[in-house]
């Protein structure tokens, strides 16, 4: 029996700057999930380099804080049975390329950092990224 989860979704600033929210919105919503918080803001530097950490030795580490301050992201706090693994499937492949059509990446995106859409990887990773972006 699948349990009832919380999961930490952003909408990334290229589809926020590209008017995609309410369609990304929508594919969440028709999956069963609830969307619990959400709120548009700005992301500070510091914050963005504490989310991204595990990736700081990686060469596009740069690119990813220039592109998660580059305009206002939308934050979300998503519920639902399986949340977490639901909110995977439906964001598709972290690279565009190969995210399956129907995926919201397959569909809106089609660049490996300007992806669209973070959602937590895990349970454990999504009550601390909840905690990091809504306290
Ligand atoms: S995943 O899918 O989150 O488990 O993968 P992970 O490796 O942890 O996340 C990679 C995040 O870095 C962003 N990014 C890139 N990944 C790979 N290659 C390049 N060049 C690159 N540039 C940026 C990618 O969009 C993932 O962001 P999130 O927000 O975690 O999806």
């Amino acid at each position: 029996m699948a349990d009832i989860e919380k999961t930490f979704i952003m909408i990334k600033p290229d589809a926020v700057r590209d008017r995609k929210t309410g369609l990304i919105i929508d594919r969440i919503e028709r999956c069963g999930l609830t969307i619990e918080k959400m709120e548009k803001c700005e992301l500070d530097e510091d914050l963005v380099k504490v989310h991204y950490a595990h990736l700081a030795d990686k060469p596009f580490f740069g690119d990813i804080v220039d592109f998660m301050t580059s305009g206002p992201v939308v934050k979300m706090v998503v519920s639902g049975l399986s949340a977490v693994s639901k909110m995977r499937t439906l964001m598709g492949a972290t690279n565009p390329l190969d995210a399956a059509p129907g995926t919201i990446r397959g569909d809106f995106a089609n660049d490996v950092n300007a992806n669209i859409i973070h959602g937590s990887d895990s349970l454990e990773n999504a009550a601390i990224e909840i905690e990091r972006f809504f306290g």
